[in-house]
């Protein structure tokens, strides 16, 4: 786990390029005393574990993909653009990412632009490569060229599927409003695979090249992942670096740090510097829980029973 005394100077300029995230009303007299608090989203595509996170004020966004839609439910693209309108309804005015379901930039373009009709809340996600990896025929360069179209249209975009900082950085220069690293799914590989490290000189890690030998390794940006440390927090190692590039280049895309496993790496992507988590509803709702405070409110609420009411 990174300690505190670890995380760099930048971080904190960060927090002071980047625009207030809860601006006083105006003609409120009491300024807000976390206007640039961190936003939490919550992970889900069902709306049920959505709501009481809304209500309570816990979270100020959403993040679907359609692995979440299959998952809470839906088992057509009509039933899930049906609850994806409902999301976007109740977030209003908070941000909802809707992704992507087709693969190529003419099919992506009108299909952005059908999602972002759903409400001026609507963000686009957009998986950052992998098109070559699914079709062959298709352009790799394909997230790229359609987060591009998309700034250019002034429609709000998510890159997802960030696993280095290179395809971070690629995607904020399209013009991406968000970038999503998976910080859990690097931290699960890492665990799984005692992945060697790369000899000194090279901050690195060396990750297993999925498409083809040791010798083509240095072809593919995301056989690499996160500026070195113990290899267990690589995931959140990555959110570190992408945070630190963007402080030192006053890059305003902000950082959605995703995949989350555990609770611990709630706290531990604040220290790296996210500027939003996005977090399953069922960590969201016990997260913020200690057995102390438990202890302690059952004696408050013993004790109070002496006084007359
Ligand atoms: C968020 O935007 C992502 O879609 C999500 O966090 C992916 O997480 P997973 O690794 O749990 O699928």
């Amino acid at each position: 786990m990174l300690r505190p005394d670890e995380i760099p100077a930048h971080i904190g300029m960060r927090r002071k390029i980047m625009d207030d995230t809860l601006p006083t009303p105006e003609g409120k007299l009491l300024p807000h005393p976390a206007e640039k608090a961190p936003r939490i989203f919550a992970d889900t595509g069902d709306i049920k574990e959505i709501r009481p996170l809304h209500d309570a004020g816990i979270i100020s966004g959403v993040t679907t993909n359609p692995t979440l839609m299959k998952k809470a439910g839906a088992d057509s693209w009509e039933s899930a653009k049906n609850m994806m309108k409902e999301i976007v309804k109740l977030l209003d005015p908070h941000p909802v990412s809707l992704e992507l379901t087709e693969i190529t930039k003419e099919k992506m373009i009108p299909q952005a632009e059908k999602l972002a009709s759903y409400g001026h809340n609507v963000v686009i996600k957009v998986p950052i490569g992998g098109y070559e990896a699914v079709d062959s025929s298709i352009d790799r360069n394909t997230g790229l060229k359609v987060l591009h179209e998309l700034w250019s249209r002034d429609i709000k975009t998510n890159a997802t599927l960030i696993f280095n900082s290179t395809q971070a950085l690629w995607a904020a220069r399209a013009g991406a409003t968000y970038v999503s690293p998976f910080l859990g799914r690097v931290a699960d590989y890492m665990y799984k695979h005692d992945a060697v490290e790369m000899p000194l000189g090279n901050s690195l890690y060396h990750m297993e090249d999925h498409r083809g030998g040791k010798e083509n390794s240095r072809l593919f940006n995301t056989s690499y992942v996160a500026a070195g440390g113990d290899r267990k927090d690589a995931g959140i190692r990555l959110i570190h670096e992408i945070a630190v590039i963007f402080a030192n280049y006053r890059i305003k895309t902000e950082v959605l740090a995703a995949s989350y496993r555990n609770d611990v790496q709630v706290p531990e992507s604040l220290l790296c510097g996210a500027d939003i988590l996005t977090v399953p509803a069922p960590i969201l709702m016990a997260v913020a829980d200690h057995p102390l405070t438990d202890e302690g409110m059952k004696a408050f609420v013993e004790d109070s029973k002496a006084f007359d009411h």
